[in-house]
C-alpha cells in the first residue's frame, strides 16, 4: 500500500498517514549547517560535523522509534495534542507531511484547529527555521496554549550519550526576553565559543529549561507535566539535562490565523568577543564585559534577519529558487513518469545529500562514526559534479590531499579537520583508483583541466604537494606496482567490497573487519580493481593526450592492455568473471566454490570496462548474473550466499544469509550491470535492471519496503532473508550517484565526454522517445529523442539548432543560449 504521493510540480512527496512504516525523512540545509526532518517532526540538526557539534540530542534506536526532534505541544481548550502525531500519537483530523527540496512541511488539524510547521535551513545561515501557522477554522473563539520543546545536546554527540558522571553537572542557560530567547551555553565558561539559540518572534507566557521540570521524571515526551498543567515553570537548568520550551498564549477568533517563528540557531563568537560588553570598567585592563552573560550579537544577528513571518517566507522562497536553478542544469520529460520524476528531482537530491553528508548522518549511520570516505566521496561526485561544479572541485582537492606519496590513501577523513583519519587508517586498495574516476568525471562536465596543475599536499603536509596530475599518476602506478601471483592487484584489507577482507582472519568477536591488524598475504588479488584500473584506464590516458604527456600515455596503455590480457587469462571463470583469490590463492566467486560461486561487482565492472565486449565474454557474464543473481527487487550481491562464517573472507560470510554484503541486494552495484547492459545494447534489459531498485517503482510496495518511496536505500533484503524486499539504509550510499549516472548518461545516453556532450541513448525498444534538457558548460541543449523506429540502442541522426551534426558528440558551446538538439534513433 502507498502512504502517500509524488506532487511532481511542487516537486513533494506528499505523506498522507503519519504511522509510515518507518519514519520518512527530510534533509535541511545547503552547506555548512542541516537537519534531519521526519515526517513526524523527529531528527536533530548540527554545525559542520554531526558527531562535535551538535544542537539537539537524539538516541537512536529508542523506544518508540524516532522519539525526539522539534516538538510542539496544542492545548485547546483542556485538548492536548501534538500536530506532528508524534510524540503523543495523538488523532488527527487532518494529517499531510510534504518533504520538499530543502524544507518539510507538516499540516494537520483537530477539533477545528489548524496547524503547519514549514521547517528549513536558509541558504547561508547557520539555523533551522520552523514557521507555525495556526488557524481556527471553528465557529467559536479559541484560546489556545502552544509549547515548543527541543532537547539540548552537549555537542559532543558520543560523549553526550555516554560520559553521565562529568555531563550531568555542566548543563548550562540562559534566558532572555522573558523566556522568549533561550540560549544553551554548556562548556561556554571555558573552551567553547559557541552556543545554541532557541527563540520565538513573539512574548512568551513563560518558560522551562530544565528537562525534569517540563516532563516530570517519569514521564515520556507524550506526557509531560508542565503543558499537562497548562503552565510552564520558568526553570532554568543547571546541569542534569537543559531543555528549550516556550510557553505561547493565543487567542484566535473563528477564521482568524496567527503565525509564529522559531529559529534553532548556532551561534559563535571570535574568542576576545565571547562575553556581553559592560558599561563598568573590567577588572586587570580587561575589556569591560558581565561576567559569565555571553555575547548576543550573532544570535540577535538571525533573530533580526529571520525572526518575521515575512522574512520566513522570503527565505522559503530563496531555497526554492536555489533548487530550480539547480534542477534546471539536467531534466527529463517522459512518459514514465516515475522514471521522469526520481532521474530529474529526487535521484538528483539525493546526490547532493550524499554529496553533503558522506555516510555520517542518517536514520541508519548515527552521525557519531564515520568521517568522509576516500572512495565513497569519490563517487558521490559523479552524481552532483553537474549540480555545483566549484564545490565538486574543492572537494576533489581535499580529498586527493589525504592520499600517501605512494599513492594509496586514507580511508577516511574528517569534514572538520580536513585530516586523514589515523584510526581506519589505510590499506583499502581499490581506493587510489576512485580518485582517477571522480577527476575524469569532473574534467569532462566543466572542461577544468587546470585543476591537474593544482599543487595538492601528500599525507596533508604541505612540503610533500605536487600537481594533482602527479596524484593521479601515484594512483595509476599503485594499482601497477601492487599486483599478486597472478598479476592481478593485490586486494589490502578490502576493496569496494568492505567485508571482503581476505588477509583479516578474526576470530575476536566485536573486532573491526576493516582495521583489524590485518597481514599482507602478497597473495589475496582482487578481480574487481583490475576491472576498475581497465575502466579508469582510458580517461587516464586521454588526460595524459590531452595535457601532452605523450611517454605517459603510451606506459599506461600498455599497463592498461596488460591488464586485459591478465583478466582474462587468470581472471575469468568460465561463464562469469571470478571476483579475487584469497590469501592461500583459492578461487572466490567461482564454480568451484562451495558458496559465493558468482559475484556481481567484477561482472558489471569488466563489462562497464567493456572487457570481453571482442570475444562474447561480456555477454556471458550479463547473462550468467541474469540467470544466476537477478531476482525482482533487483540483483543480488552473490550466490549462493554464505552459510557459515569463513575465517579467509572476513564480514562477508558473517552476515546472516541475505542480508548485506552475504547476498543482499546491495543497490550500489546494480546500476554497474545497468551500464554494462547498455555496452551491449540491450536497452530493455538495462532499464529492467533500473526500474527494479528504484524506489518509485515500488511506492505501492511500502509495507514490505518500509523505506521512503523517493530515495535509494543502501540494501534490499535478497531472496535468502526471510525479510526478502525490505530495504534498510536509506539515503546515505553510493547507489544515489551511480544510478544517476546509469539513468543520464547511459540509459537515456546524455554523456560528457572530453570533447563535449555525448547523446548515446540505449533504451527499451518499447520507450517511444523522451527529453533532456542539460546545462553543459555555460549552455544549455534541449535534446529531443525520437525512438518511433523503435530500437534498444543506434543513433541515425543528429541535428543541433536545425543543423546535422557530424557524429553524436555535441560541442561545449558556452554561449549561455538554449540549443535544440534532435536526435532519431534507428
Ligand atoms: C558494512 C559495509 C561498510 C563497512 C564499513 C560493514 O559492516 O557491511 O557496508 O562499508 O562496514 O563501515
Ligand atoms: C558501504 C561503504 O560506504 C562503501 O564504501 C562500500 O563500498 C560498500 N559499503 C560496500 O561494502
Amino acid at each position: 500500500m502507498q502512504y502517500g504521493y509524488f506532487d511532481d510540480d511542487a516537486r513533494e512527496y506528499v505523506i498522507t498517514r503519519p504511522d509510515t512504516p518507518y519514519p520518512w525523512i527530510n534533509y535541511l540545509g545547503s552547506e555548512d549547517f542541516y537537519g534531519l526532518f521526519s515526517n513526524t517532526s523527529g531528527g536533530y540538526c548540527f554545525y559542520r560535523d554531526a558527531r562535535l557539534l551538535r544542537l539537539i540530542r537524539y538516541r537512536y534506536n529508542n523506544v518508540p522509534t524516532d522519539s525526539g526532534g522539534r516538538y510542539f505541544y496544542i492545548r485547546d481548550s483542556g485538548d492536548i495534542w501534538t500536530p506532528s502525531w508524534m510524540p503523543m500519537k495523538s488523532a488527527l483530523d487532518r494529517y499531510e507531511c510534504r518533504h520538499g527540496m530543502g524544507y518539510s512541511r507538516i499540516s494537520s488539524a483537530r477539533n477545528g484547529l489548524a496547524f503547519s510547521q514549514t521547517s528549513f535551513v536558509p541558504l547561508k545561515d547557520n539555523c533551522e527555521i520552523h514557521k507555525i501557522v495556526l488557524a481556527n477554522e471553528s465557529k467559536a473563539d479559541k484560546d489556545v496554549d502552544v509549547f515548543s520543546f527541543i532537547e539540548f545536546c552537549l555537542w559532543n554527540a558520543n560523549d553526550d550519550m555516554t560520559n553521565f558522571q562529568r555531563n550531568f553537572s555542566i548543563g548550562e542557560v540562559e534566558v532572555e526576553a522573558g523566556g522568549a530567547r533561550i540560549y544553551h551555553k554548556t562548556e561556554y565558561r571555558e573552551r567553547r565559543n559557541h552556543y545554541a539559540l532557541w527563540a520565538v518572534n513573539v512574548p512568551v507566557a513563560g518558560f522551562d529549561t530544565d528537562r525534569q521540570t517540563f516532563l516530570g521524571l517519569y514521564n515520556g515526551f507524550d506526557h509531560p507535566d508542565a503543558v499537562f498543567a497548562g503552565k510552564a515553570n520558568n526553570s532554568i537548568a543547571s546541569g542534569w539535562a537543559p531543555i528549550g520550551s516556550h510557553h505561547i498564549k493565543a487567542h484566535l477568533k473563528p477564521g482568524e490565523s496567527k503565525s509564529l517563528v522559531f529559529v534553532l540557531g548556532y551561534c559563535e563568537n571570535p574568542d576576545d568577543q565571547k562575553w556581553e560588553p559592560s558599561a563598568e570598567p573590567g577588572g586587570r585592563g580587561s575589556p569591560p564585559v558581565k561576567p559569565g552573560v555571553i555575547n548576543k550579537a550573532p544570535a540577535n544577528a538571525l533573530l533580526d534577519k529571520y525572526g518575521s513571518p515575512e522574512a520566513a517566507d522570503r527565505v522559503l522562497a530563496a531555497l526554492k529558487d536555489y533548487w530550480d536553478a539547480l534542477l534546471s542544469r539536467f531534466s527529463v520529460q517522459a512518459e514514465d513518469k516515475r522514471m521522469a520524476r526520481m532521474a530529474g528531482v529526487w535521484n538528483q537530491y539525493q546526490c547532493m545529500v550524499t554529496f553533503n553528508m558522506s555516510r555520517s548522518a542518517s536514520y541508519f549511520e548515527s552521525g557519531i562514526g564515520r568521517g568522509m570516505g576516500f572512495r565513497d566521496s569519490n563517487q558521490d561526485l559523479l552524481g552532483f559534479v553537474h549540480l555545483v561544479p566549484e564545490r565538486a572541485r574543492a572537494r576533489i582537492l581535499d580529498i586527493a590531499a589525504t592520499q600517501f606519496p605512494d599513492g594509496s590513501a586514507y580511508h577516511q577523513y574528517q569534514p572538520l579537520t580536513k585530516r586523514g583519519n589515523n584510526e581506519v587508517g589505510s590499506g583499502f586498495n581499490d581506493d587510489p583508483l576512485w580518485l582517477i574516476c571522480g577527476v575524469a568525471a569532473y574534467i569532462k562536465e566543466t572542461g577544468d583541466f587546470g585543476i591537474l596543475d593544482e599543487k595538492v599536499p601528500f599525507d596533508n603536509k604541505e612540503e610533500l604537494a605536487d600537481s594533482l596530475f602527479i596524484h593521479l599518476k601515484r594512483s595509476f602506478d599503485y594499482t601497477v606496482k601492487h599486483t599478486g601471483p597472478h598479476g592481478l592487484p593485490l586486494i589490502g584489507r578490502a576493496d569496494w567490497n568492505d567485508c571482503l577482507n581476505l588477509n583479516c582472519f578474526s576470530k575476536t568477536p566485536g573486532e573491526s573487519f576493516q582495521t583489524t591488524a590485518n597481514f599482507e598475504s602478497g597473495i589475496a588479488e582482487s578481480v574487481l580493481i583490475a576491472a576498475i584500473f581497465v575502466f579508469n584506464g582510458p580517461d587516464y590516458i586521454e588526460i595524459c593526450r590531452r595535457t601532452r604527456r605523450a611517454e605517459e600515455a603510451v606506459y599506461a596503455a600498455k599497463a592498461v592492455a596488460s591488464m586485459i590480457e591478465t583478466i582474462k587469462a587468470h581472471g575469468w571463470d568460465g561463464n562469469w568473471f571470478l571476483r579475487a583469490y584469497d590469501a592461500y590463492g583459492h578461487k572466490i566467486g567461482s564454480h568451484e566454490c562451495e558458496d559465493g560461486q558468482i559475484y556481481i561487482e567484477s561482472n558489471g565492472f569488466a563489462v562497464m570496462a567493456e572487457i570481453g565486449l571482442d570475444d562474447g565474454r561480456a555477454q556471458k557474464a550479463l547473462d550468467s548474473v541474469k540467470d544466476k543473481l537477478d531476482t525482482k527487487y533487483g540483483i543480488v550481491l552473490q550466490q549462493p550466499a554464505y552459510k557459515e562464517y569463513h575465517l579467509e573472507l572476513g564480514e562477508v560470510s558473517s552476515y546472516p544469509p541475505g542480508y548485506k554484503e552475504n547476498a543482499g541486494i546491495f543497490c550500489h552495484n546494480n546500476p554497474w550491470v545497468t551500464i554494462a547492459e547498455t555496452k551491449l545494447g540491450r536497452g530493455t534489459r538495462a532499464f529492467e535492471t533500473y526500474t527494479k531498485i528504484c524506489p518509485a517503482y515500488r511506492e505501492d510496495d511500502s509495507d514490505l519496503r518500509r523505506l521512503e518511496p523517493y530515495v535509494y536505500a543502501q540494501m534490499v533484503a535478497g531472496k535468502d532473508a526471510p525479510r526478502f524486499g525490505e530495504a534498510k539504509n536509506s539515503w546515505l550510499t553510493g547507489t544515489a550517484a551511480w544510478t544517476f549516472v546509469s539513468i543520464s548518461q547511459y540509459i537515456l545516453g546524455v554523456r560528457p565526454v572530453f570533447d563535449g556532450l555525448l547523446i548515446d541513448p540505449c533504451i527499451p525498444s518499447g520507450m517511444k522517445g523522451f527529453t533532456v534538457i542539460r546545462h553543459f558548460q555555460s549552455a544549455v541543449y534541449r535534446i529531443a529523442v525520437d525512438n518511433s523506429a523503435g530500437v534498444e540502442k543506434g543513433v541515425k541522426s543528429v541535428t543541433l539548432d536545425g543543423k546535422p551534426l557530424d557524429g553524436a558528440v555535441l560541442p561545449a558551446l558556452g554561449d549561455g543560449k538554449t540549443h535544440e538538439v534532435n536526435v532519431v534513433m534507428g
